[in-house]
């Protein structure tokens, strides 16, 4: 209980930690932490001295997110004769490739952070997973879907997730589903929890922390027989657990829209 907490949290948990001194602006996840160093815009507020993600890259934008919501360490480690477990010296608007590097994971493995397939096995790894999707190759970040500034919806979602989804993903929009209908992709009827797309394609992961509900963001649908050999949470077993994966496999294998070469 007695482990110091400032190389292995507080970088992520407050704003301008100082590694010599352990001083603090702010304990939180304050607006620099996104923005970049605010004091020249606080006196004169102008759109050229401050730092709006919305205006970077996709990449750099991402990044913003990626310094805190990712498993990793940074490039040189230790610093000063301590190991930290933040990206130290990186702020929003710098390159975080060259504070940080994101956490290895072998393939065919189940490690502490990863399942054998690469999805993330922790909390906090939503950084990690989401590089790997094709929406992050798609220039699609972190906030457009959430609003950090704090929304009514589940994890400050801009819009309840279907609704949110559906706007980029609609009938007959160029990037999927391939279906006349929603339901004619999920095969589960409107209002079924069945139908809502986190259901297949960001299955909830195993939560480190007692409250904190975590789900995949590879967004990746994984079948339940890959789910059963790799022993990763899958897209159907979440909720048929209970009928086993040979049950759900057999199941896709009957749906027209899904590949009989892709459900093993
Ligand atoms: C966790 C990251 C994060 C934090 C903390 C944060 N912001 Fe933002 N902010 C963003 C992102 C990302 C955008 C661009 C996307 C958007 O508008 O949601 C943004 C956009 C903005 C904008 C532009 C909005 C517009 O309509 O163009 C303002 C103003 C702003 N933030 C102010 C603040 C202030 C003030 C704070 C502190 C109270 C703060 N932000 C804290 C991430 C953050
Ligand atoms: C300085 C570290 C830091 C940065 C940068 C950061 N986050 Fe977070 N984020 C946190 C912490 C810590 C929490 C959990 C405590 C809290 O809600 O404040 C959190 C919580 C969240 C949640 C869950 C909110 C809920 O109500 O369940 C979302 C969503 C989120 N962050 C998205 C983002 C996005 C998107 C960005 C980039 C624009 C971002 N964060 C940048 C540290 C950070
Ligand atoms: C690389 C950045 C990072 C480091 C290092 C880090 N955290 Fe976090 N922490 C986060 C983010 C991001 C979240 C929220 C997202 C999530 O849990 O998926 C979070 C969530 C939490 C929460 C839950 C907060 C809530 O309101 O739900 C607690 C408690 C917490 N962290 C404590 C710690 C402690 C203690 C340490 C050091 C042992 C630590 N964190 C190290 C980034 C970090
Ligand atoms: C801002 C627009 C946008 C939003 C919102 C959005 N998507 Fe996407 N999505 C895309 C784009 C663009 C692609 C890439 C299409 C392509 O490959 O041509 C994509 C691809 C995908 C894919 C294909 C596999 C992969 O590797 O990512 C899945 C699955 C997916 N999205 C699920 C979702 C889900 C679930 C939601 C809601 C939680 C969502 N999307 C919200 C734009 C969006
Ligand atoms: C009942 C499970 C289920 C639900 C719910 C579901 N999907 Fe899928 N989705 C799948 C399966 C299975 C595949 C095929 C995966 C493969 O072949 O790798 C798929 C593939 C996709 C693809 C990529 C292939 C394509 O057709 O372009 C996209 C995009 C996609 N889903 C988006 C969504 C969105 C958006 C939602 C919510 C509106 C959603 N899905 C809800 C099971 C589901
Ligand atoms: C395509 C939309 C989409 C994108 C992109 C996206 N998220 Fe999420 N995120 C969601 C949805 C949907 C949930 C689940 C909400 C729920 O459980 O009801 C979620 C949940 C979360 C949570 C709550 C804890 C958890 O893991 O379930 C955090 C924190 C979070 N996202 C952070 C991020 C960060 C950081 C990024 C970028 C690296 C990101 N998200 C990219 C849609 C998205
Ligand atoms: C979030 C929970 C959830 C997920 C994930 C889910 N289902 Fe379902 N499923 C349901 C519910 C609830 C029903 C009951 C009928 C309804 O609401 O459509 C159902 C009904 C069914 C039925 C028809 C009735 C029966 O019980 O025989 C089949 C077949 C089915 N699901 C297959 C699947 C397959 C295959 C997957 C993975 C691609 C899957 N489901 C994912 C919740 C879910």
């Amino acid at each position: 209980m007695k482990r110091p907490t400032g190389p292995l949290c507080d970088g992520c948990h407050s704003v301008n930690y100082i590694v010599q001194t352990h001083a603090v602006t702010e304990w939180n996840v304050g607006c620099e932490k996104c923005h970049g160093p605010g004091s020249a815009h606080a006196a004169r507020p102008a759109r050229s001295n401050i730092v709006n993600p919305a205006r970077l890259d996709s990449v750099s934008a991402n990044d913003a997110c990626i310094q805190c919501h990712s498993q990793g360490q940074p490039l040189k480690n230790p610093i000063e004769g301590r190991y930290y477990d933040w990206p130290v010296g990186y702020e929003p608007g710098k390159d975080l490739k060259d504070y940080w590097r994101l956490e290895d994971h072998k393939p065919g493995e189940t490690t502490f952070t990863h399942f054998a397939d690469g999805t993330a096995h922790k909390n906090r790894m939503q950084g990690n997973d989401f590089v790997q999707s094709a929406m992050y190759t798609h220039g699609v970040t972190c906030f457009s879907c959430h609003d950090v500034h704090g929304t009514a919806n589940n994890a400050d979602l801009l819009k309840p997730a279907n609704v949110m989804c559906l706007q980029c993903h609609g009938a007959g929009l160029a990037n999927g589903p391939r279906a006349a209908t929603l339901e004619a992709h999920t095969h589960h009827k409107s209002g079924s929890s069945g139908n809502e797309c986190v259901a297949c394609h960001m299955p909830a992961i195993q939560a480190t922390i007692a409250d904190v509900n975590v789900r995949a963001h590879t967004f990746r649908f994984i079948t339940p027989a890959e789910g059963e050999r790799l022993k990763i949470p899958s897209g159907c077993q979440g909720c048929h657990g209970d009928r086993g994966s040979a049950w759900a496999t057999e199941q896709l294998r009957g749906w027209k829209n899904v590949s009989p070469w892709r459900v093993e």
